[in-house]
C-alpha cells in the first residue's frame, strides 16, 4: 500500500488530537476557576429586632475540633475550663465542618463570607483578593481586625469603616520560641482598644509605631463607634497553627496554646462585658481549618475539616434540644465525617448542633440584624438562636431572600449570555414562582399569624420548654422549626 495515501489523515487527526485536548483544559480553567462571586446584588435586611448589639467572633487558626474538645474536657476535669463550660451549660456548640482546600484563606472567606473558596484565588496563592467580595466586616457598622498581616486585611483593608491591627511579619517566623504569644499579643490589643476609649488624651507618645491603634481617636468618639449596634470584633488567633506546623497537634506546645486561647477567651469576655456592661454582646469561637497528625492542613480528610464552632452570649441558644444527636452530620459534600461524638468530650447532655463552616455568616449576620453577606450560601443553623418564633421566622426568611437574589441574577445573567440564548436557556423551573411565594411569606409573617400561634410553637423549638410559667415541657413538639442542616 503507498503510505502517502493516508499521510494526510494521520497528519489531521493528529491535529485534531491537540486541538481537542486544548479545548478540553481551557474548558477546566472555563468552568472551575471562575469567581463565585455574584456582582449586582441587593442587601436585604431583616426585619427582627437585632438579638444583639455587637459580635465578638474568635477564629483560632489551625485548631482542629477533637484536640479542642479533649483538652477542654481535661480543663473541665481541673475546674479550669472556659469555652468547655460554655458549651455545657451556657452555649450551643457543635463541629463546624471546613471544605478542601483547607487553607487559612478559604477557611476565613467561609466564617466571613459565606462562600466557599473563589478558586481565581490560587493565582495569587491565597493571600490577596483578586476579586472584592462582600463579609460580615463589611456589613458591620464598624469593625476592628485583630490578628496576623495574612488575614486581618482581607477583611480590613480599603472599607472606611473598619481598623486592623497586625503584628509584623518577624514575629510569625515558625522557628520562634512561644509561639502562643501571638494569640496573647491579640488579646492584647483588644484590651488596649477598650483602654483607649476610656482615654481623655491621646497616649503619651502618640505616634508609637508599635501601637497599632494609633491612626483611632480617642475617648468619647471611639467610646461612640464602639457602643452603636452592628459593631464586629474580629480576632485571629494565629498561635495554634504555628504549633500546629512548628511541632504537629499532639505537642505539648500545641496543646498549651488551647489552654492560652481558653483563658484568653475568658479574659476577652470579661473585659467586653465589663466596658459595655449590656449584657448585648454576642460571642462566636471556631477555627478556620484543623491540622493532621503530621503537622500540615489543605486536604480533606477529617483532622483538617472538622472545627469547633460555640457561640453564646446575647441572642444565642443554650437550651437542650430533645433530639440529642440530630445535629451530628454523618458526610460533607462527599468528605467522611468522623463520627458521633465521643464520650471523652465530656459533652454528652449538651446538644450537638454540627454546620457546613459557611453557615456561620448567616448566623453572625442573624445575631446583628444586619443583612446576610451576598455571596454567602450558609443556612442559618436555627439551632444557635435564641429568637421568639416571629423573629425567627423573619430571619430565616431574609437568609432565604438572599439566597434567591443570587439564583435570580445569576439566572439574568445567563440568560443574556450568547451562548445560553442561542440555547434556549431556561430558568430552574422549581423555583419559578419562588420570588411571589416568598413575598406571601413576607405578608403572612407581617400580618402577625405567627404571634397568634399557640405558645407551645414558640418554645418546642427547644425541645424542653423555656417558659418559666410552663415547668412541665409539652409532649414530644410537633411545631418544630427546621434545624437547617444539610446531610
Ligand atoms: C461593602 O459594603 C458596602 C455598603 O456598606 C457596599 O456598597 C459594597 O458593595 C460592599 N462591598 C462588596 C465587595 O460587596
Ligand atoms: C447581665 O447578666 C447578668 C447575669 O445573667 C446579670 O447578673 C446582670 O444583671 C445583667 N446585666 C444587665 C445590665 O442586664
Ligand atoms: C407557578 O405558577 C404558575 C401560575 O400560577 C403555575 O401554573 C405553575 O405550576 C407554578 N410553578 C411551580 C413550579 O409552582
Ligand atoms: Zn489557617
Amino acid at each position: 500500500m503507498d503510505p502517502s495515501s493516508y499521510q494526510l489523515p494521520v497528519r489531521m487527526l493528529v491535529v485534531l488530537g491537540v486541538v481537542v485536548h486544548l479545548l478540553l483544559v481551557a474548558s477546566i480553567f472555563d468552568i472551575h476557576f471562575q469567581t463565585p462571586v455574584v456582582r449586582g446584588l441587593d442587601p436585604v435586611w431583616p426585619t427582627m429586632e437585632a438579638p444583639a448589639q455587637r459580635l465578638v467572633i474568635f477564629v483560632a487558626d489551625g485548631l482542629r475540633a477533637d484536640k479542642f474538645f479533649e483538652i477542654g474536657a481535661q480543663r473541665h476535669r481541673a475546674g479550669e475550663a472556659f469555652l468547655h463550660t460554655i458549651a455545657r451549660e451556657r452555649g450551643r456548640w457543635g463541629v463546624s465542618h471546613a471544605r478542601p482546600p483547607t487553607e487559612s484563606r478559604p477557611g476565613h472567606v467561609a466564617i466571613l463570607g459565606g462562600f466557599y473558596e473563589d478558586p481565581s484565588a490560587i493565582t495569587k496563592g491565597w493571600q490577596a483578593n483578586p476579586v472584592e467580595f462582600d463579609h460580615i466586616l463589611n456589613r458591620s457598622s464598624a469593625a476592628w481586625g485583630i490578628g496576623s498581616p495574612d488575614i486581618v486585611p482581607l477583611f480590613t483593608k480599603g472599607i472606611a469603616h473598619a481598623s486592623g491591627a497586625m503584628y509584623s511579619v518577624e514575629l510569625q517566623d515558625f522557628s520562634s520560641a512561644a509561639l502562643a504569644q501571638l494569640d496573647v499579643w491579640a488579646f492584647d490589643r483588644l484590651e488596649d482598644l477598650l483602654r483607649r476609649a476610656g482615654l481623655s488624651a491621646p497616649p503619651a507618645d502618640p505616634l508609637d509605631s508599635d501601637d497599632p491603634w494609633r491612626d483611632l481617636p480617642v475617648g468619647t468618639e471611639l467610646d461612640h463607634r464602639l457602643r452603636q449596634s452592628g459593631v464586629v470584633i474580629f480576632l485571629h488567633l494565629l498561635g495554634l497553627d504555628s504549633n500546629g506546623h512548628a511541632y504537629r497537634p499532639s505537642s505539648e506546645e500545641y496543646l498549651a496554646n488551647i489552654a492560652i486561647v481558653d483563658e484568653g477567651v475568658a479574659r476577652t469576655e470579661r473585659l467586653v462585658q465589663e466596658f459595655f456592661g449590656d449584657n448585648k454582646t454576642a460571642f462566636i469561637f471556631t477555627a478556620d481549618h484543623g491540622m493532621s497528625n503530621k503537622g500540615s492542613h489543605g486536604d480533606g480528610s477529617p483532622d483538617n475539616t472538622e472545627t469547633p464552632l460555640l457561640s453564646w452570649g446575647a441572642g444565642s441558644d443554650h437550651h437542650p434540644i430533645s433530639d440529642r444527636e440530630a445535629g451530628f452530620h454523618q458526610h460533607v459534600d462527599g468528605c467522611p465525617a468522623r463520627g458521633p461524638t465521643p464520650p471523652e468530650w465530656l459533652l454528652d447532655h449538651a446538644m450537638r448542633m454540627d454546620v457546613d463552616q459557611a453557615d456561620i455568616a448567616p448566623l453572625a449576620a442573624s445575631l446583628l440584624g444586619r443583612p446576610i453577606p451576598l455571596n454567602s450560601v450558609g443556612l442559618l443553623p436555627t439551632a444557635y438562636l435564641n429568637l421568639p418564633l416571629p423573629a425567627m421566622a423573619e430571619a430565616m426568611l431574609a437568609n432565604a431572600r438572599q439566597l434567591l437574589a443570587q439564583v435570580a441574577r445569576k439566572a439574568e445573567v445567563a440568560a443574556t449570555s450568547c451562548i445560553s440564548s442561542a440555547l434556549h436557556f431556561a430558568p430552574y423551573s422549581p423555583l419559578a414562582n419562588s420570588t411571589e411565594q416568598l413575598l406571601q411569606t413576607r405578608d403572612l409573617l407581617q400580618s402577625g399569624v405567627l404571634t397568634r400561634l399557640p405558645e407551645r410553637g414558640a418554645t418546642s423549638h427547644h425541645g424542653a420548654s423555656s417558659n418559666p410559667l410552663s415547668p412541665a415541657p409539652s409532649p414530644a413538639p410537633d411545631v418544630r422549626l427546621p434545624c437547617v442542616h444539610r446531610t
